[in-house]
């Protein structure tokens, strides 16, 4: 069956000592468990990747990094490639965030390239997608979430989909405190299989994790992992406080 996954999206928080408390902090609380069904995955600023990847037990907790560049490597000031990150010991890469779409106006075709530069370099990517309010309220939601899939993943051969964990964030439900309801995370979430049914076929839609996003938090996870098509969430606000994590993780 497909992997069920928490991850923790820090975003642009938490200095270098507070990033490595937290992540002390879930760790130990994750190590203690005794079954670990879920994935947990840490997201932190670039700057925090290597010592959270050398101070954690890789065994239960993984690291991700938010973003990477587009190219493989160069003059490219401020940039931090896919490479780098792997060296660090993460395995993961957030791409694709609507923060990096809205923010720093990247689109699919970076955003394919971003894909591939993870790939090449063994990281997995977690490919993020959603619609704003404008687009669900005109009814295009679906076609929006569509053609994200199509333009920045659809080229890529079969071997190389399977290995992409996909995101949910509806952009209207990011930090706003407005949780997509269950039917609404659940309608959307088949639908993302279906459509990657058509273009893979049921067996790798069916191996491929979709995570939700947006506003998710110890109160409404349960209900949200609940459902058949739900594997799990990317969690921004409610990852920067141990407690509400570590019980996220317990949702399933
Ligand atoms: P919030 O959980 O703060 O709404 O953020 C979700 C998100 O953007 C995770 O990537």
């Amino acid at each position: 069956m497909r992997k069920k996954i928490v991850a923790g999206n820090w975003k642009m928080n938490n200095s270098f000592n507070r990033g490595i408390e937290l992540a002390t902090e879930i760790n130990k609380l994750v190590r203690k468990q005794d079954e670990h069904n879920v994935t947990v995955i840490l997201s932190p600023p670039y700057i925090h990747l290597a010592e959270i990847a050398r101070i954690i037990d890789k065994d239960v907790v993984s690291v991700a990094a938010q973003n990477c560049a587009a190219e493989p490597k160069g003059a490219f000031t401020g940039e931090v490639s896919a490479k780098m990150i792997k060296s660090t010991g993460a395995q993961y890469i957030i791409i694709g965030h609507s923060e990096r779409r809205q923010y720093y106006c990247e689109d699919n075709p970076v955003l394919k390239q971003k894909v591939l530069r993870a790939l090449e370099n063994s990281l997995t990517p977690i490919f993020c997608i959603g619609e704003l309010l404008s687009e669900r309220e005109s009814g295009n939601h679906f076609k929006v979430v569509k053609s994200q899939l199509e333009e920045a993943l659809f080229d890529l051969p079969a071997n190389a989909f399977g290995k992409i964990v996909v995101a949910y964030e509806p952009v209207w439900a990011i930090g706003t405190g407005v949780t997509a309801s269950s039917a609404q995370a659940q309608e959307m979430h088949a639908f993302i299989r279906l459509t990657i049914a058509d273009k893979y076929g049921k067996e790798m839609a069916d191996s491929i994790s979709i995570l939700y996003g947006g506003s998710c938090k110890p109160s409404n996870a349960k209900e949200l992992f609940a459902n058949p098509d739900v594997d799990g969430g990317l969690i921004g606000g409610a990852a920067l406080q141990a407690d509400d994590f570590f019980a996220i993780i317990n949702s399933f």
